[in-house]
C-alpha cells in the first residue's frame, strides 16, 4: 500500500493546500524541492508563495513536500479547546474543567510530531470546520480514555491518532472532500481513501507510534463489520483504533443532532443506545456512564405546535422507510442469485441487523404511529414530548442507515455482470431505492 501511494501524485492537492497557508503563514522549503527526474523545482529555503505552489503540484516529486517544508507557524492544539463552537452544555463541560488539563497535556506533546503539526495546520487554513471536528473527536476521545481509566501512554496515542484521523483528506480533490449530497460510488471509494493516505502519511514522521497509524487505518472500521476499508470485526481491531472510530461516530452525531438540529446533549443517548456495538461496547457504555454524571436531564426542543408539525411527518416517514427496506430486502435476495463479490456480504448481513434493529425499535410496527393518533398536543406531558422526540430521531437515524445500505447497493450494481435481463431487472429496482430514497434522506427534524 505505502509503495503504490509513494509513487502516486498525491501531493498535488496538498501542494495546491499549502498555497492556501501562505495567506497569513510563511512556508519555507527546508531543503532543495526536485521532481523525479532530478530537476530542481524550487531551492531550499524558498519562500512558497501560491504560484510555487502550484508549481509543485505540477510535479512528481522525488520526497515526499511534507518532508522537505516547514511552517513558520503552527497551530496551537492546547489552545483550541476555547475555540469551539459555544453550545450551552459544551461551554459548561469546558468551564467546569472536565478533561481540560489532560487535553492541554496532551495537545503540547504535538510539538514532538512536526509533520502532524504540519498537517493540522494545513487542515486548519483549508478546512476549519473539518478541523474543529478533528479537536472535538480528540477531546472526546479523552473524555472516554479518562473514563475506562486508561494509562496515559495510550490515551496519549489515542487522542493524537483522533486528531489527525482525517488529515488524508488533504491529498483528495477537495470537490469530492466537500460535496454534498449524494456521492457517485467513484467519488465514494475515493473519500473512503483518506483512511489509506492518513495511514501513510502519519508513518512519515519520525518515532510514530505504531499504533497510532494502525489506529488511523481503523478510524472507520466497526466492531460488527460493517466499517471501512477493511471490514475488520471486534476481535481484529485495535483498542486504541475501537476508540478513535467511537470518538469519530460520536462526533457525527454530535453535529447533526446537538449542533445543526439544537437537541439537548441526552437526545444521544437513545442513538447511542441504537448503535450499541458498533464500537465496542466499552466505549458506549463508557459514554453513557459519563451522560449519567455531566449531563442534564432532557429539555425538550419543540413548542407543542412545532411537535404537532414534527408529529404530522412521522407516520410517513415510519411507512416510507419500512417500504423502502422491504424492497430493499427483494434486491439484496436478488442480487445475491447473480453476484458473489465481498460486497454481497456486507449488504446481506447489514440487512439482517436492521431488521432486528426494526423490530428492536419498534419501527417495524405500528403501535407508536397509532398512539401518536392519539395524542392531544394541547396538554401533552414532558414524558410524552421526550417519546415523541426520541422516536423522531430514530427515525431520522434509522434513514441515515439505510442510505448506508444504498452505498453498498451502488457498489454492487456499479459491478454487476449476467443476463442482461436480470441485470437490467435490479438496476431498475436500485434506481427505485433511490428515487423513493429521495422522500426520507432530508432531515425529519
Ligand atoms: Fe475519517
Amino acid at each position: 500500500m505505502t509503495k503504490n501511494l509513494e509513487s502516486s501524485d498525491l501531493h498535488q492537492h496538498y501542494a495546491t493546500h499549502l498555497g492556501n497557508v501562505t495567506k497569513d503563514n510563511q512556508v519555507i522549503a527546508t531543503g532543495d524541492i526536485r521532481n523525479t527526474a532530478g530537476v530542481l523545482v524550487a531551492a531550499k529555503n524558498t519562500r512558497i508563495n501560491q504560484q510555487i505552489a502550484e508549481k509543485i503540484a505540477r510535479h512528481k516529486l522525488l520526497i515526499p513536500l511534507e518532508q522537505q517544508i516547514a511552517l513558520e507557524k503552527t497551530c496551537k492544539v492546547e489552545q483550541e479547546l476555547f475555540a469551539l463552537p459555544s453550545h450551552p452544555e459544551v461551554k459548561v463541560l469546558i468551564e467546569n474543567g472536565v478533561g481540560v488539563e489532560q487535553f492541554q497535556n496532551h495537545g503540547k506533546a504535538l510539538k514532538y510530531y512536526p509533520l502532524l503539526l504540519q498537517k493540522l495546520t494545513v487542515l486548519k487554513a483549508s478546512y476549519p470546520e473539518i478541523y474543529k471536528k478533528a479537536v472535538m473527536g480528540a477531546y472526546v476521545a479523552l473524555l472516554i480514555s479518562l473514563e475506562r481509566n486508561l494509562d496515559v501512554k495510550t490515551s496519549s496515542n489515542i487522542f493524537i491518532a483522533t486528531l489527525v484521523r482525517d488529515i488524508g483528506l488533504l491529498h483528495i480533490e477537495p470537490k469530492i472532500v466537500m460535496g454534498t449530497g449524494v456521492l457517485s460510488a467513484q467519488d465514494w471509494l475515493m473519500l473512503q481513501g483518506h483512511v489509506s493516505i492518513g495511514y501513510h502519511y502519519v508513518r512519515l514522521e519520525n518515532n510514530i507510534p505504531n499504533v497510532i497509524p494502525r489506529a488511523i487505518f481503523e478510524h472507520h472500521e466497526r466492531c460488527d463489520g460493517f466499517g471501512y476499508p477493511k471490514q475488520k470485526f471486534e476481535h481484529q481491531l485495535s483498542l486504541e483504533g475501537q476508540v478513535v472510530a467511537f470518538a469519530d461516530s460520536f462526533i457525527g452525531m454530535f453535529y447533526k443532532y446537538i449542533f445543526a438540529l439544537k437537541y439537548p446533549f441526552k437526545a444521544l443517548l437513545p442513538i447511542m443506545q441504537f448503535n450499541a456495538g458498533a464500537h465496542g461496547i466499552e466505549n458506549t457504555d463508557a459514554c453513557i456512564r459519563l451522560f449519567g454524571k455531566l449531563v442534564k436531564s432532557y429539555k425538550r426542543i419543540h413548542s407543542n405546535q412545532e411537535l404537532a408539525v414534527l408529529s404530522a411527518k412521522i407516520p410517513l416517514r415510519h411507512k416510507h422507510i419500512n417500504e423502502w427496506f422491504v424492497q430493499a430486502e427483494i434486491l439484496n435476495a436478488g442480487l445475491s442469485s447473480v453476484y458473489s463479490g465481498a460486497a454481497i456480504v456486507r449488504s446481506t448481513e447489514r440487512i439482517s441487523w436492521l431488521r432486528r434493529l426494526l423490530t428492536r425499535s419498534g419501527i417495524d410496527d405500528n403501535r407508536f404511529v397509532n398512539w401518536l393518533k392519539e395524542v392531544d398536543f394541547q396538554s401533552i406531558s414532558d414524558k410524552e414530548v421526550e417519546e415523541i422526540e426520541q422516536y423522531a430521531l430514530m427515525l431520522n437515524e434509522m434513514s441515515w442507515h439505510l442510505n448506508e445500505l444504498r452505498k453498498v447497493f451502488s457498489l454492487i450494481i456499479t459491478h454487476l455482470q449476467g443476463p442482461e435481463e436480470q441485470v437490467s431487472e435490479y438496476k431498475d429496482i436500485y434506481r427505485i431505492l433511490k428515487a423513493m430514497m429521495g422522500h426520507f434522506k432530508a432531515d425529519l427534524l
